[in-house]
């Protein structure tokens, strides 16, 4: 231990100096408390400027950083959601507090070395949260978990999976907007807006943000909330990784009693009665406490199923959600179960070891016809082009296609203006409809296929629902494929795109943030 901090110190000294990045030099980690400086060849030289961020954190703290064949790179290096996420990074940094996190960004840019950084690693898009060839920063070790005294806001690190949130709050009675799944992570889904099973109750997840922890790309550690650093606070409700890296978000509580929940499965023969159904919830939700995510998956027949929830420990089939429990059921999980249980339950459709394929899509609706006119294109284009993927890759390979819809109701909206804000700039007097395709397969040489196919599928929608005047160019990010980056803030409403630019210019001038930490939803790039 001691003499591991005198070589520590002395290597910080040296990536200080710059000595490694220049010189014929390389230094091998034999083991945790056992450094080895080299001299190498030129090529090897090559490596190691490349490598030198991970030398300048080992050097600044040793026991944070981890290199290919040891068990914790191996560990963190699959923690993520799909096989398309995983890549070779030169190391994993995992940080315990903010002051790390803060430190290392200033090495990151001393020794100009590229990385990424991942919470629950669920966005499922290569180098969106990974990083070949660079530095790591996983964020399992910042626990912070605190209830404020009076109990009505939680303070907790990007550590944490969503489930273990809901689990660890209910002892106290009380919930949180988050994940409907329990293993997605808490940073990516506040960054991205999040959409909970509360939303016609609070609006969007990330509308119940009070303040952020944030590391500025000078290092600081910073608060953004209302009063203090309001437009960074704004930002953070939907521009992702552009603006520093979260180290804590305090989000408000609320009571957290069972709830009615479960999942609802419909023939094939009531697929039409099904779509009418999500139009005329998306249309006619009046009671905040319900949710739905209504899904057609493909099949031999296609099956429709429905995840149907209301907030209430004392009843079951509420009105608003009789155009979905009016159909007959094929099977039905409905019941009184904690948030915990019930996301747990959500989470058995969570398969590891795949290749998966969110995209999305947005329309935009005054009518229940027009809503119900959206949802039949956007149905029938997607299952109308399913054989055109089974032509070109093995059928048994996909393990599940499907079509999910998400309607961003006028109750979910107006919850949301009336807590401020959010970088999303959805018009509260309007009714959206987004969509989601899912595409999961093994083989990753079945990627491109799935992609294009994807993206082709997008263009043909889109074609559709502009030619039928309901096209919005919104797409929420939990949803959203890689090739959907391009252009993305664009489709935020009220020019937020040129807003979150222009904020994210202001706390990282340098453009750290864009550069440095290249993957997921930059801004830069993301002017398509
Ligand atoms: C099966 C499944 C179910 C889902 N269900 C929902 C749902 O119910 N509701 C919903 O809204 N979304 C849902 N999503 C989408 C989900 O919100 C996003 O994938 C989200 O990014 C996941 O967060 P994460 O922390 O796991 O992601 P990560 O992949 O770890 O991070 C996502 C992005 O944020 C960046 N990032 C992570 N942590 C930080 C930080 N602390 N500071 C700065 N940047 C950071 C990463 O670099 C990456 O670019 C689901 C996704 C999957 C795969
Ligand atoms: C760090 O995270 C790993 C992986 O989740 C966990 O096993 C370990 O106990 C954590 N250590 C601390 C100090 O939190
Ligand atoms: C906002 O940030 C300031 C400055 O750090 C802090 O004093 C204040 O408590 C924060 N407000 C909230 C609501 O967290
Ligand atoms: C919506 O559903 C309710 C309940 O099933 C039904 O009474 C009503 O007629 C439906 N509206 C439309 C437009 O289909
Ligand atoms: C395709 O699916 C079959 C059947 O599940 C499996 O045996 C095969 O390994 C898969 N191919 C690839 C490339 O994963």
């Amino acid at each position: 231990m001691h003499t591991s901090t005198l070589l520590g110190a002395a290597l910080q000294l040296c990536a200080l100096l710059g000595i490694f990045a220049g010189a014929a030099a390389k230094i091998e980690l034999t083991s945790r408390s056992n450094i080895i400086v080299q001299p190498q060849t030129s090529a090897q030289a090559a490596e190691i400027t490349r490598n030198s961020g991970c030398i300048g954190l080992t050097a600044a703290s040793w026991a944070l950083v981890f290199y290919p064949g040891s068990e914790v790179y191996h560990y963190e290096n699959q923690e993520f959601w799909s096989l398309t996420e995983i890549l070779a990074p030169s190391c994993v940094f995992r940080p315990t507090n903010a002051q790390e996190v803060g430190n290392a960004v200033k090495i990151l840019q001393t020794t100009n070395t590229k990385f990424a950084v991942r919470g629950g690693g669920h966005m499922g898009i290569a180098g969106a949260n990974n990083i070949n060839d660079g530095v790591l920063m996983v964020l399992s070790n910042i626990t912070t978990f605190r209830l404020s005294q009076d109990q009505t806001v939680l303070s907790v690190g990007p550590s944490y999976k969503w489930g273990d949130v809901y689990g660890l709050l209910q002892p106290s009675g009380l919930a949180v907007q988050g994940g409907r799944l329990s293993p997605i992570g808490v940073p990516g889904l506040l960054l991205g807006g999040g959409i909970s099973f509360y939303g016609n109750e609070r609006g969007f997840a990330c509308d119940d943000v009070v303040n952020y922890e944030i590391i500025l790309a000078d290092g600081s550690v910073q608060d953004a909330n209302k009063s203090f650093n309001p437009d960074l606070y704004f930002a953070l409700k939907g521009g992702s990784s552009n603006f520093g890296i979260i180290t804590r978000f305090d989000i408000e509580t609320f009571p957290g009693l069972k709830v009615w929940a479960g999942v609802y499965s419909i023939s094939a023969e009531y697929i039409t009665a099904f779509l009418e159904a999500i139009a005329n919830y998306s249309m006619n939700a009046k009671d905040p406490k319900s949710a739905v995510i209504p899904a057609v998956v493909a099949g031999d027949p296609n099956i429709a199923a429905v995840i149907l929830f209301y907030n209430s420990d004392t009843v079951g089939f509420p009105d608003d959600l009789l155009p979905f429990t009016n159909i007959p059921s094929i099977s039905s999980t409905l019941a009184f179960k904690t948030l915990q249980q019930f996301s747990d339950e959500t989470a058995v459709v969570v398969v590891p070891d795949l290749n998966d394929l969110f995209a999305s899509g947005t329309i935009r609706v005054t009518s229940y016809q027009q809503a119900l006119t959206g949802i039949n294109l956007i149905y029938n284009i997607f299952f109308d082009r399913i054989p055109l993927l089974y032509s070109q890759m093995p059928k048994e390979n996909i393990t599940i296609i499907e079509i999910d819809w998400e309607p961003i109701t006028s109750l979910w909206l107006k919850a949301s203006a009336a807590k401020g804000p959010n970088a999303l700039g959805l018009d509260p007097t309007q009714i959206y409809i987004c969509y989601a395709q899912v595409v999961e397969w093994t083989g990753s040489q079945y990627n491109r296929i799935v992609y294009d196919w994807a993206a082709e599928n997008e263009k043909t929608i889109t074609d559709a629902t502009q030619e039928a005047g309901i096209y919005d160019p919104f797409h929420y990010m939990g949803d959203s494929a890689g090739f959907q980056i391009p252009g993305f803030y664009n489709g935020y409403g009220l020019g937020n795109g040129a807003k979150l630019e222009a904020i994210s210019r202001k706390y990282d001038p340098k453009r750290v943030f864009q550069n440095l930490m290249p993957g997921g939803f930059k801004l830069a790039h993301s002017e398509g």
